[in-house]
């Protein structure tokens, strides 16, 4: 079998850059409605996690932290305490409260002129009328990614891979904090500027406000992939 280099096709010693940047490019290859299969896509993935982990390990974005989200204690009623016979180590507190989601679709925001970077956009969002596909708040479980919340809920928003493999699900992060896993496809200017992957993001804070849909911001559009034709690919595999 071909090491998560070679099927990359980087050095054994390319830097991370390099290796997400040959990432995007065999996975644009490699997705079965341009040519590959699900049996490749899923490849490219696992080696590009492969690597991906020698370097870096999956955690939450560095802003949520836990000293930036203060000591909390131990009779906190809101932590559930982990018991494990044979581990005396300290237990990790386990969150059972949902998280609060607020969200507006991109596509209102040039019907009314609004930018993602108004200080006021939800609160001119809530006074609008909009639909409720437009705009709205949810709450969502400890654990769920902010797409499958938005599922759990009825409603369709964008994605295709659901994977961290391309842009469709992106979001854009207003407030709040949504966790980034290491194997996700977004290059550091649009994380820089709070774009996050619904798919495998999960919300880290209490509230999170969000702007959904946002695959036609610059950048976004480069990473997109056909939008759902994977899952029927996949289930023919
Ligand atoms: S990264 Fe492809 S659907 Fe989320």
């Amino acid at each position: 079998m071909p090491a998560p280099h070679e099927v990359l096709g980087v050095a054994r010693d390319a830097d991370e850059e390099r290796i997400r940047s040959a990432y995007r490019d065999r996975v644009l290859e490699s997705h079965p409605d341009h040519g590959g299969s699900p049996a490749e896509f899923r490849r490219v993935r696992t080696a590009y996690e492969s690597l991906a982990g020698e370097g870096r390990s999956p955690a939450p974005d560095a802003e949520s932290t836990a000293d930036e989200q203060g000591p909390r204690s131990p009779w906190d009623p809101s932590i559930q305490w982990t018991t494990d016979e044979d581990d005396h180590s300290p237990p990790e507190p386990q969150r059972r409260d949902p998280h609060t989601v607020e969200y507006v679709d991109y596509e209102v925001l040039s019907d009314h002129g609004w930018a993602i970077t108004d200080d006021d956009l939800f609160e001119k969002a809530s006074e609008a009328g909009l639909d409720p596909g437009d705009y709205g708040r949810f709450q969502i479980d400890p654990g769920d990614s902010l797409l499958e919340g938005a599922e759990e809920v009825g409603f369709t928003w964008p994605f295709s891979c659901r994977g961290g493999a391309c842009a469709n699900c992106a979001v854009a992060v207003v407030d709040g904090s949504l966790s980034q896993p290491v194997s996700h496809i977004l290059p550091e200017e649009l994380t820089d500027e709070g774009i996050r992957l619904s798919c495998v993001g999960q919300p880290v804070t209490d509230d999170l406000r969000v702007v959904y849909n946002v695959k036609h911001l610059p950048g976004v559009e480069d990473l997109l992939l056909p939008p759902g034709p994977y899952k029927r690919a996949s289930s023919d595999d």
